[in-house]
């Protein structure tokens, strides 16, 4: 299994809850791989000092939500070359028509309309790469890369077509529970640090979280009470489901626990749920933070094992393709 969050902004609760969460628990079933999609995020113009800073805040932050680094490989994108040499090869099997229907392309490409470069354009081959070098069975992702990892499988059947089996076709897997986390301000719309009043960061300050819950958007419904209906209530079923997830109870016995409560009650006890699920992470995040020199030797263990088994499929790639070997 293999995953990678870019370290373009701090790790939300919608990350937390719908990704990272998850793949703690997969590591007994699962050789995992999870890294700083580093490389991606420079598709977009950065400040240096802080990719860098997030680039580390977030390692802190994987160990810290549970993925245990003797169970997981956790590495940085670029300190295993073989994504961007596999990243070149895989461009000269993705089509130019291919990569132009992306949305998530269209979108970024008119978000940043003065910085539309070729790195944008060619991202889904390096993700491919990503993903093709470890022979992953599964790919966690969230809704908006399921159109990528598609295009991988695409790549990885026609470079199998030419050459004989040399990747393994992945499977997009996309988890049901608490996948999509909603913005608190913007119910209709996926919590996303580009609205930060809606969105909880792992590491904010309690007293900032409870502000963006007690403003929560609920319903303006005449009703007013705590009850699960995503379609007619969806400030509400979205406060439902992250207490769900952060509490382990069910919609019924959340029902039960606020019947008769109006909602003045029920967004604060959202918030203080949330705060101390937190808590521990967010504490052990900046122990992990400033211990530089354990983190120095996660990524760099990291990066030996991911090399390791990248290196296995690159050779085989080179040599498939006519490359004289080193
Ligand atoms: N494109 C992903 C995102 O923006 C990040 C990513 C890069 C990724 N490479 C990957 C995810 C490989 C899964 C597998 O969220």
């Amino acid at each position: 299994m293999l995953s990678g969050i870019q370290p373009s902004g701090d790790l939300h609760l919608g990350n937390y809850l719908g990704a990272i969460k998850n793949w703690g628990s997969r590591a007994e079933e699962f050789d995992c791989y999870y890294f700083m999609a580093d490389l991606h995020t420079i598709t977009v113009r950065q400040v240096p000092a802080d990719l860098r800073r997030r680039t580390l805040e977030q390692l802190a932050q994987y160990i810290a939500c549970g993925l245990d680094p003797e169970k997981n490989t956790l590495f940085i994108q670029s300190h295993v070359p073989a994504h961007a040499e596999l990243g070149w090869i895989l461009n000269c099997y993705t089509m130019f028509g291919e990569l132009s229907r992306m949305t998530q392309f269209k979108d970024k490409a008119a978000k940043h309309a003065d910085n539309v470069n070729g790195g944008l354009f060619t991202y889904p081959s390096l993700m491919a790469a990503d993903i093709l070098l470890y022979q992953p069975d599964l790919v966690p992702v969230g809704h908006d890369q399921k159109q990528h990892v598609e295009l991988t499988r695409n790549v990885a059947q026609r470079f199998n077509h030419i050459y004989g089996d040399v990747f393994k076709v992945p499977e997009p897997y996309i988890p049901k529970t608490g996948a999509r986390v909603m913005s608190l301000n913007a119910p209709d719309s996926k919590m996303s640090k580009s609205m930060p009043e809606g969105c909880v960061f792992l590491m904010e300050k309690p007293e900032d979280i409870q502000r963006k819950f007690k403003r929560a958007i609920t319903d303006s419904d005449t009703e007013r009470c705590v009850r699960y209906d995503p379609e007619h209530k969806p400030g509400v079923a979205n406060l439902m489901s992250i207490y769900s997830a952060v509490t382990g109870q069910s919609y019924e016995q959340i029902e039960a626990e606020f019947d008769g409560c109006g909602y003045g009650q029920f967004k604060p006890r959202v918030g203080e749920a949330v705060i101390e699920h937190l808590r521990p992470i967010r504490e052990e995040a900046s122990r992990i933070l400033a211990d530089k020199a354990y983190l120095e030797s996660v990524y760099k263990s990291g990066a030996e094992k991911a090399s390791y088994t990248a290196n296995k499929t690159l050779r085989k790639v080179y040599k498939k393709i006519g490359l004289v070997a080193r």
